[in-house]
């Protein structure tokens, strides 16, 4: 298929996987997914589609693991999308590479059967930052975000309407790449599109603790289901 362009996972849910199995249905099958959470794992620069497994795992046991390798390369290191320096984007870049993320995980949800409507962003730092991106700009794709160490990705011209999401923002106190106004602006952007947007303010700097990960799984249990 022509947008499966990217190196990837799927991990089907462990229940999932239990039923095909232990049944004559094709594994994948459109019955088999629909009902479960997919989270679409974004690592950050220099990660790829393995690293953030355990996490997701971790935030959620039952869920379908969806995590695609960011195809930009910076000094050998796998990113999402372009930057000119740190924390500045490339912006038409990023705008190129999160509509072919979002043909991605159409492409995999038919692929793989799953609901976009219960599939949730989990990125850390670059990955965080296409999340973010994605949702802005092409909000039918997932139904919420886990968004650790995120960014302004850009700045809409048009606020658009997110009063369907659900999205935690897990910012570090003492990050020295994400500021705290960064951080501010972007859950001013979300909450003035209407999203469901929580702030957790961790006591780290910009790399991901195991209090983030419990506040996420936390997060999770209480606003998605
Ligand atoms: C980015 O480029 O997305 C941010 O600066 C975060 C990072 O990857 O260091």
């Amino acid at each position: 298929m022509k947008q499966i362009d990217f190196k990837y996972r799927f991990i089907p849910s462990p229940l999932q996987q239990h039923l095909s199995d232990n049944s004559d249905k094709a594994y994948g099958s459109r019955d088999n997914q629909s009902d479960t959470l997919t989270l679409l794992l974004l690592h950050g620069t220099g990660g790829n589609e393995d690293n953030l497994i355990q996490v997701g795992q971790m935030i959620s046991p039952s869920a379908s693991l969806l995590s695609p390798r960011g195809k930009v390369l910076e000094n050998g290191m796998p990113r999402f999308f372009k930057r000119l320096a740190e924390g500045v984007f490339d912006i038409e870049d990023l705008k190129h590479r999160t509509r072919e993320l979002a043909d991605f995980v159409k492409a995999a949800s038919n692929i793989y059967s799953f609901d976009l409507n219960k599939t949730i962003a989990v990125g850390f730092s670059n990955g965080a930052n296409i999340a973010a991106s994605l949702l802005l700009s092409y909000p039918e794709t997932i139904i919420g975000a886990i968004l650790f160490r995120a960014m302004v990705p850009f700045i809409p011209n048009s606020l658009i309407d997110l009063s369907d999401k659900n999205v935690l923002l897990s910012a570090g106190m003492f990050d020295p790449i994400v500021s705290e106004s960064q951080t501010q602006s972007l859950f001013d952007i979300l909450e003035k599109s209407r999203a469901n947007v929580t702030l957790k303010w961790q006591q780290s700097g910009h790399n991901l603790t195991e209090l983030d990960i419990l506040d996420a799984k936390e997060w999770l249990s209480k606003n998605i289901q």
